[in-house]
């Protein structure tokens, strides 16, 4: 059994980075069975259940959409907001039911909420039920674990922090148009409400000469659109030390020649002039970008630990949009963040007057057991902070809407990726700005980047006629 430990997740001691080379000789032993997989939280988790898939269809099982006819579930658990905690013990109700009818159930929880001690704790104690907790450090062990449920009682395998970056992992994509590609694990920054650094670990940079021969790869495969991902993708390369630069990644990247290259997440502070010189310079590298600003107030921004001020994120925006025809930007905002003033939320509705982003998540802070911020006292109740993202929300909304507005008649291209969520007769896709358009058309449409001309401007989507 190995427990987290958040001393060790925080320590950033230098220590050398292991690569290693994932080579997985996995036996289809479970064919005929049946799997249930649930994501939470973001595109890192998204793309580790890609990998989780990839180990569950290897060992034979092939994925059902009810709970009941599963044979094993996997939950990719969130640590960032309460809810995402709540909907997973939500279903472990129903899990716990089920293995009662069910008793050769496997259930496995892995992902960051299972880097929390607490939670390992609570799983111990309450849920004797659950087979199998794995972490974010040792996801290649979870087809061995599976196979070790016939032997073993409860396994619990999570590590605290990782020195390790593997190497020829294998995905089982969702897409065979769009694809993400892992750059950097970890985050080094420590913003004191989140979570994130204790249960990703230190930054550990992928070596460039690997990602570019993914990148080539999926190119040969046909994909027509990557993503680079990271917690902080322009941190990468600072840990290796070799001269080698995220805007240098980009660049290579770029030449590579994939039609679409897009990136999350940067942080303002890591953007670089040679980054936005770069992005400018290719035609491939999209015009979009995700800048969290995350408060208005620098009194605020300080006590985040985020390293900008206001100025400096204004002038980065400026030059970003001076650099850049055409580009969007979208960002991330917490309100009630511990003691926020009314002042200092002000200080946010000033900066979205200011920028007026294509689009925004927002947030009500929420304390996290491990990091600075959950320490922190806070007077602000909750209904205020209810009340100021209610407020913050309307303006968003109405600068996406009037982003979106100057859209109408123009002809875009978009990259068509399948049918729309709402209406099946539609097929939906993202232009190079990250737009969502619907446009009516057949299925032949997907996987294409076409013509379009924007019919009708939503707050969250367009419409479109395809030429
Ligand atoms: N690495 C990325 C994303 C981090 S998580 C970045 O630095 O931008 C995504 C978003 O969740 C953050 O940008 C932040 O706005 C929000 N978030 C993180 N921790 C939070 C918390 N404790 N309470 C509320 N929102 C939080
Ligand atoms: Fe969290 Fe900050 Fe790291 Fe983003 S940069 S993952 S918000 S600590
Ligand atoms: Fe959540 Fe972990 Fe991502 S905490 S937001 S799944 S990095």
């Amino acid at each position: 059994m190995n427990k987290p430990d958040l001393c060790i997740a925080k320590d950033r001691k230098k220590v050398d980075i292991n690569y290693i080379n994932l080579d997985l000789d996995i036996k289809p032993v479970f064919k005929g069975k049946k799997y249930f997989l649930r994501t939470y939280g973001c595109q890192m988790n998204v793309h580790d259940s890609e990998e989780i898939k990839y180990y569950l269809e290897s060992l034979g099982y092939s994925s059902v959409e009810n709970l009941e006819n599963a044979d094993i579930v996997v939950l990719n658990t969130c640590a960032i907001r309460e809810n995402a905690k709540e909907k997973i013990f939500g279903y472990l109700g129903r899990c716990k039911h089920l293995k009662k009818i069910k008793p050769n159930l496997i259930i496995c929880l892995c992902g960051c909420l299972m880097q929390q001690p607490s939670e390992v704790e609570e799983i111990i104690n309450n849920h004797q039920y659950i087979d199998i907790v794995i972490g974010t450090h040792n996801l290649f062990e979870l087809p061995k674990r599976i196979v070790d449920t016939y032997h073993q009682k409860q396994q619990i395998e999570v590590f605290s922090n990782s020195d390790k970056v593997f190497e020829n992992v294998k995905y089982y994509r969702n897409s065979k148009i769009s694809a993400w590609i892992n750059i950097i694990y970890g985050c080094d920054k420590f913003c004191t409400y989140c979570i994130v650094p204790f249960t990703r670990g230190r930054e550990r940079s992928r070596k460039l000469e690997e990602i570019l021969k993914e990148v080539q790869d999926l190119k040969d495969q046909g994909y027509l659109e990557i993503t680079l991902l990271g917690q902080n993708v322009n941190a990468y390369g600072n840990d290796l030390n070799l001269g080698c630069d995220f805007a240098t990644l980009l660049e290579e990247v770029a030449k590579i020649g994939i039609p679409r290259i897009r990136f999350v997440t940067s942080h303002p502070w890591n953007f670089t002039d040679k980054m936005i010189d770069v992005i400018a310079k290719y035609d491939n590298i999209m015009p979009y970008i995700h800048l969290p600003i995350q408060s208005g107030s620098d009194e605020i921004l300080k006590r985040m630990n985020r390293k900008y001020t206001i100025a400096e994120y204004k002038n980065l925006f400026n030059t970003i949009k001076e650099k850049i025809p055409n580009v969007s930007i979208t960002t991330d905002i917490i309100v009630g963040f511990p003691n926020e003033t009314d002042e200092d939320f002000q200080k946010t509705i000033d900066i979205v007057n200011y920028c007026k982003f294509d689009g925004a998540f927002t947030f009500i802070f929420s304390p996290r057991v491990g990091t600075a911020a959950a320490l922190m006292e806070d007077k602000i109740s909750h209904d205020e902070k209810e009340l100021r993202l209610h407020k913050l929300n309307q303006i968003v909304n109405k600068y996406s809407l009037e982003n979106n507005q100057k859209y109408l008649n123009k002809l875009v291209d978009v990259l068509i990726i399948g049918p729309s969520d709402k209406d099946n007769e539609k097929m939906c896709g993202y232009t190079d700005t990250m737009k969502l358009v619907n446009v009516i058309g057949a299925k032949d449409l997907i996987g294409k980047i076409i013509k379009v001309k924007i019919t009708d401007a939503k707050s969250f989507s367009l419409d479109g006629k395809v030429i």
